[in-house]
Formats: structure tokens, sequence, C-alpha cells
């Protein structure tokens, strides 16, 4: 089978990444066009992709010329969050089965855009949320289907990540977050916590998201961090910073379920994504790695974790999702664990064989980037519920025609 050719749009830190890390090693791909709105990041991907791929792509500053070629199949963008879905539309409007990195949307109008673009073109756009294919994610799903944790009541996670350095370096290293930070205060970076909590409540698969309340705390954490630390700007310590500290955000679901979401980057601490399922019969909680199944302890004598904290490699043998069983006697590649690598296979065996049924696509990457124009609202309103729109009009009810089969372990 010819590989697919694909073009390959923004070439920071996450688009170099996968690049070296993941794209020229992954069997059934060719990068043959790649584009980034700075030169010195061109030439860089450049040179590696020439010398490790034995041919060198096509380069632009221009997003558009990639789209248009004749040599690109396929297109994936790591760009900044502010071009993901102008680039994802210009994709699909071109019949370009389009990857695009995490992030939000900035209204609600692009979530109906990228909507509207598929159902007139029938071109998927697929969020490349690496972490719904992160180990204990899919093992935790896997218990979830089948009924581990009986009827799933209440999921929470988080983007818990000290980001300090990062947000603050943005000048000086052409970063997007500092200017999103100075003028935005949102839920701005749902999907990592999210997508895995969407799989596991079969959310526009039977079950859907229905509003939200959003709140924020004051903004103070970056400017402590500039005041305090060489080599940062020092104005930011002043600075008055639109994005709260911690953001929480509350969401019902037609099912039943709530579904809690903690925007975390700017306080010191370690990183975590806090996944947490809750059911009638069990729980798992990734802050200790624990898995807690009724009637195997009684919970009135443990106070507050079990002492075999991380007891989930217990259940690795028994429950591991066939995703990772097929990965871990390949081989495990690719940066983040892994979940890099599967996240790009899924992206390929979806453009390769059922195109208009990745297993992340159009109305699972609007839902989830809806997130974070919503709780802009919501935040604005001091936590007013904002009323999460169905982008499937209707269909969620009985959408399993939609899955690929990834997710599908029954
Ligand atoms: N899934 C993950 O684990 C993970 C990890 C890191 C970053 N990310 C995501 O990857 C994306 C990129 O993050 P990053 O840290 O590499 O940022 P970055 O700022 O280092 O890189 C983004 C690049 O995109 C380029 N770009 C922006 N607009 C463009 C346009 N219109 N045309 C062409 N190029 C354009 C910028 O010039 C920049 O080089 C973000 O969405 C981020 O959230 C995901």
């Amino acid at each position: 089978m010819e590989n697919l050719r694909a073009g390959v749009i923004g070439l920071g830190g996450r688009g170099y990444g996968m690049v070296k890390a993941v794209l020229l090693d992954m069997p059934g791909i060719e990068i043959t066009y790649i584009c980034d709105l700075y030169q010195d990041r061109v030439d860089r991907a450049y040179e590696l992709i020439k010398e490790k791929q034995g041919f060198a792509p096509k380069t632009t500053l221009d997003y558009r010329e990639v789209i248009a070629s004749p040599d690109t199949d396929v297109i994936l963008t790591y760009s900044a969050w502010e071009a993901h879905v102008e680039i994802a539309i210009a994709a699909m409007n071109a019949g370009k089965f389009v990857g695009t990195e995490v992030g939000g949307a900035y209204t609600l109008q692009q979530c109906y855009d990228l909507v509207e673009t598929y159902e007139r073109t029938g071109v998927q756009c697929m969020m490349l949320e690496n972490c719904c294919y992160g180990r204990e994610e899919l093992l935790t799903l896997n218990m979830v289907k089948q009924g581990i944790f009986g009827d799933i009541v209440f999921c929470s996670g988080g983007y818990h990540h000290d980001l300090r350095d990062e947000i603050t370096g943005g000048d000086k290293n052409r970063h997007y977050r500092l200017r999103n930070y100075k003028a935005r205060n949102c839920e701005n970076y749902p999907t990592h916590e999210l997508g895995p909590i969407a799989k596991v409540l079969d959310i526009n698969r039977g079950n859907r998201m229905l509003g939200l309340h959003s709140m924020a705390t004051k903004a103070v954490g970056l400017n402590d961090y500039a005041a305090k630390t060489e080599g940062v700007d020092p104005s930011l310590a002043n600075f008055k910073f639109a994005q709260g500290d911690i953001v929480t955000t509350v969401i019902d679901c037609a099912n039943g379920q709530n579904i809690v979401l903690t925007l975390d980057t700017s306080l010191p601490r370690i990183y975590s994504r806090g996944f947490t399922v809750r059911g009638t019969h069990g729980m798992y909680s990734e802050w200790d790695g624990e898995i807690i199944i009724d009637g195997q302890i009684d919970p009135k004598f443990e106070w507050s974790r079990l002492d075999d904290a991380n007891n989930i490699k217990r259940y690795y043998e028994k429950y591991e999702h066939p995703i990772w069983q097929k990965f871990l006697n390949d081989g495990v590649r690719g940066g983040h664990g892994g979940m890099d690598w599967l996240v790009t296979e899924a992206f390929i065996e979806a453009a390769r064989n059922s195109s208009s049924k990745p297993p992340i696509d159009t109305y699972d990457t609007a839902s989830w980037m809806c997130i974070t124009p919503l709780s802009e609202i919501s935040i604005k309103n001091h936590g007013n519920y904002v009323e999460i729109p169905d982008f499937t009009s209707g269909r969620w009810k009985d959408r399993t025609d939609f899955t690929v089969g990834e997710f599908n372990i029954d």
C-alpha cells in the first residue's frame, strides 16, 4: 500500500517533537510538505526530515499551500491554539482528512463551523487527543465497559501542570500561552481530561453534555513567579493577567452524571491529570493510582488511601485494554509514554480504512473544544449555567455507527 503523504503544519515544540519521535518512525506515512510561520523552525524540521526520511519535504510559511498541494493526502496540524480551527476547516474544504492538536475553541461559532464543514464535505477533523490513549485511561475504560465499576455517576480530571516557566517565557520563546493568559479567562485546555472522560461516559454516542458552570480564582501565580524568578520579564510581576490561576468547571450530562474539570497551570505543583471515575461498584483515581472495588475493602476502616496505593498495577493482567495489549507486544514507542504513537496510528488507520469514522470525530472535536468559550461566558457571569449545544442534532442518542471500533471493546 502506498504511503499516506502528510502535510505538517506547526513546527514548534510539539510539531518538531512529533516529527522526530513519531512521524518519521511510523510506517505508512511520509512527510511531503511542512509549514510554520517562522523560517528557522521550518529549516530545522527540513534538515531532520531530509536526513531521516531520505528525501526532502516541500516547505512554506503559508499553510494554504500545504493544503492546496497535490503532494499531500492528509494534514496534521500542531500549530498554536488560535490557528487550529481555521486550518482544520481549510483542510476539510480541500477534501483532506485533518488531525488537529489539542486546545479549546475561541468562539462557539468555530465549533458550529467545524461541524457544518464536516456535514457539507463529508471530510472529518480528528482531534489528536493523545490522553485518550494513555494506558491508565484505557485500562479504566476497559473496566468501565466491562461493568466493573457499575453505573458511572461522576468523573473528574484536570490539567495540573506547572507551566509558569513556559507561560512567562512566551515572548522569548514565541509561544502562544503568554498572550492567551494575558487576554482570556477560561478553561483553556479541557481535553486532556475531558477526552478520556467522554469515552468513559459515551459522550456523543448515547449520552451528551448538557451545560456547565465555570468559576475562576484570582490571577496571582504568574505575578509572584515573575517577581521572584531570574530571567523572567520583570514587567510581568505587575501585569494584570486575565487568566485565573485555577478554573473549576462542572458539567452535567444527559444520563445523569457530573464531570468536574480543573485547569491548574500557574501555581507550583507536580504534573497530574487527576483522572477519576466513580461508579456504584467502585472507582479509579489517578492521584493514588488506586482502584477500589466494592466488597474488596471495608471503606469504613480505611483512612484516605489504601496501604497499597498504586494498586492499579494488579489490574493490568486482567483488564489491560486490547490497544495496549497489542502495543506492549509490538513494543511501546513514541513520546508521552506511547500515547503520541497510538493517537497517530489511529489517525492513519482512520485515514486509510474509514475516514468517515475516526475514533475521535468532528462531533467530539467540536463538543470538547466548545468548553473553552462557554467557560469564558460562565466565568464572566459568576458561574452562571451555560448550555452546551448538541452538535449531533439529536443523533447522539443512537449514534453507535460513528465509532470506528477502537474504543469499542465488547
Ligand atoms: N498532546 C500533547 O501532549 C501536547 C503537548 C504539547 C503541545 N500540544 C499542543 O500542540 C500545539 C502546539 O504547541 P507547542 O507547544 O508546540 O507550541 P509552539 O508555540 O512551540 O509551536 C506552535 C507553532 O505553530 C506555528 N503556527 C502558529 N500559527 C500558524 C499558522 N497559521 N501557520 C503555520 N504555523 C503556525 C507557530 O509559529 C509555532 O512554531 C498546541 O495546540 C498545544 O496545545 C499538545
